[in-house]
């Protein structure tokens, strides 16, 4: 069954010296229970599809549903049910992680024990006292992973959750989301970091200037791309991209 179901999704952003066109009528299915890697040059698209799945940016055309409902007309229902870890982001507080994910937890109408299960989950637990803003970026992912775990979703979009992270760090956060997919989440995650994206997807969509224009486990890409590694499939498949950038 699909948990994401992605139709004919566009987005132009219109600025004052010109218009640019995010995505062009991207269709993508994801199924429940998969960890779906997305891969991209710098300005693919990535975080625009991400931030549409989210409710946070609106589509100029085309339908994306989520647990079988559609995202514009079921908003409300759907953002209970899935949550977002973006790279580096939030607003970082003066005040303990326990506190902050408790205020958290009450935004959400989560109880108390809701936000002390994701500290626990997270491992953030053992720098429950630490201010927020002294975090190292590591635990400050950890942090934004608890965050995004308070409503318990059945979904998680996250976009480029170990960009800047340290080995030790990485490799954490890699395995917390192996962990989360074993009980039933849903993962998609951006990634730049090719090893990563074998390591932990089932499958995983090539997106270049906001088309998709490959999709399948790293072995089929491989296949069909005649390469031995997804550095190489991702190369062949995106050269476009880096012949413009050297002219
Ligand atoms: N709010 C915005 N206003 C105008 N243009 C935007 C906006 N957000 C994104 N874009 C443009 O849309 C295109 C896609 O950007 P996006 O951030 O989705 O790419 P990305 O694949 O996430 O890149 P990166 O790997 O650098 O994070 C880029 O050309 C970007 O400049
Ligand atoms: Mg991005």
């Amino acid at each position: 069954m699909d948990d994401i179901k992605i139709s004919g999704l566009s987005k132009i952003f219109h600025s004052k010296k010109s218009n640019i066109t995010a995505l062009k009528n991207i269709s993508l299915s994801i199924n429940k229970g998969e960890i779906f890697g997305l891969l991209g040059p710098n300005g693919a698209g990535k975080t625009t599809l991400i931030s549409i799945l989210a409710g946070v940016t609106t589509p100029d055309n085309g339908t994306v549903t989520m647990l079988g409902k559609n995202v514009q007309t079921h908003y409300k229902e759907i953002q209970q049910e899935i949550n977002i870890v973006r790279g580096f982001s939030g607003v970082l507080q003066n005040i303990s992680t326990r506190e902050l994910l408790k205020y958290y937890a009450k935004l959400y109408s989560v109880e108390e024990k809701g936000a002390i299960d994701a500290m626990r989950k997270t491992g953030i637990w053992e720098k429950r006292d630490c201010i927020v803003s002294d975090l190292s970026s590591g635990w400050r992912q950890r942090f934004f992973l608890a965050k995004a775990l308070l409503n318990n979703p059945k979904i998680l979009l996250l976009d480029e959750p170990t960009a800047g992270l340290d080995v030790h760090a990485a490799r954490t956060m890699r395995l917390l989301l192996k962990q989360l997919n074993n009980e039933h989440c849903t993962l998609l995650l951006t990634t730049h970091n090719m090893q990563e994206a074998e390591e932990l997807c089932d499958r995983i969509a090539v997106i270049h200037k906001g088309e998709i224009v490959a999709v399948g486990t790293s072995k089929q890409l491989k296949t069909s791309s005649k390469s031995t590694t997804l550095e190489g499939v991702f190369l062949n498949l995106t050269k476009e991209a880096e012949d413009e950038r050297s002219t």
